[in-house]
């Protein structure tokens, strides 16, 4: 069963159709990403799947609930989290701090002392516990961003952009780290690095101008020939 199921999706933003009768099955348990070219519509889209933006047509549903009217705040409380909805680090508070107040978003009794130290260690940020959140390095910062995403128990991550700025060995680190989470947890990623999305990847939704241009898997989406069109003239990035 797909644990998520987008049909007739929308977003209208005044005469711009930046979402158009998007149709999206989104299978539990798998690394699923979203590529096109910038102003595609990839982040309007997963807003629109994490209710921090509203359809103006069509429906969402999650695990098999309509959860198309639900806010943000309830589809995180049923397993949606974007990595947006942190919007970001706490840069004055403390690693663990940023954490735990990431977690309240779900646990109201706050978080146990053992669970935000899994979360670190799963980031490989245990050892940087006490540091200052905004004297991280930038890679280390977007680990944080992930396990602020993590601490909210997520049945379904949705990370946007999450390798942009960092370096060769941090995205190596940082494919690891996704397959790990995507052990018990249904991976959504919008990604420009195509070596990052044919390496994780078990399927690929190609969006163009707000519409699904095509999707498959990785080998299917190579050599597709309109996704070829879509990017740089000719030619998906190696
Ligand atoms: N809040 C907004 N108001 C008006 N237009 C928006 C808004 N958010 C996005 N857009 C427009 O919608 C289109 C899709 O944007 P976006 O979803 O950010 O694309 P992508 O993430 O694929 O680069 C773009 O033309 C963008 O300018
Ligand atoms: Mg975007």
């Amino acid at each position: 069963m797909n644990l998520l199921e987008a049909r007739g999706v929308c977003k209208h933003f005044g005469g711009l159709e930046a979402v158009s009768e998007v149709d999206f099955d989104l299978p539990r348990g798998e690394i699923h990403a979203i590529i096109g070219p910038n102003g595609a519509g990839k982040t309007t889209f997963v807003s629109l799947l994490c209710g921090r933006l509203g359809v103006t047509a069509g429906t969402i549903r999650f695990d098999g609930e309509d959860v198309t009217g639900l806010p943000a705040w309830r589809r995180v409380r049923q397993g949606i989290a974007y990595t947006f909805q942190i919007t970001s680090i706490y840069p004055r508070l403390s690693v663990r701090q940023n954490v735990a107040i990431a977690a309240d978003g779900v646990h109201t009794q706050g978080i146990t002392k053992q669970r935000l130290r899994e979360i670190l260690e799963r980031v490989d940020l245990a050892e940087r516990a006490d540091e200052i959140a905004g004297n991280l390095a930038y890679g280390h910062q977007r680990l944080l961003e992930v396990a602020m995403g993590l601490a909210l128990d997520p049945r379904l991550l949705i990370l946007d952009e999450p390798t942009q700025g960092l370096s060769d060995a941090e995205i190596a680190r940082f494919c690891d780290l996704v397959r790990d989470i995507a052990r018990d947890a249904t991976v959504l990623l919008i990604e420009h690095n195509m070596s990052v999305v044919m390496e994780l990847a078990a399927r690929i939704t190609v969006l163009d101008r707000g519409r699904v241009l095509a999707s498959g898997t990785p080998a299917e989406i190579h050599e597709n020939a309109d996704v070829q069109a879509a990017y740089l003239g000719g030619g998906v990035p190696a």
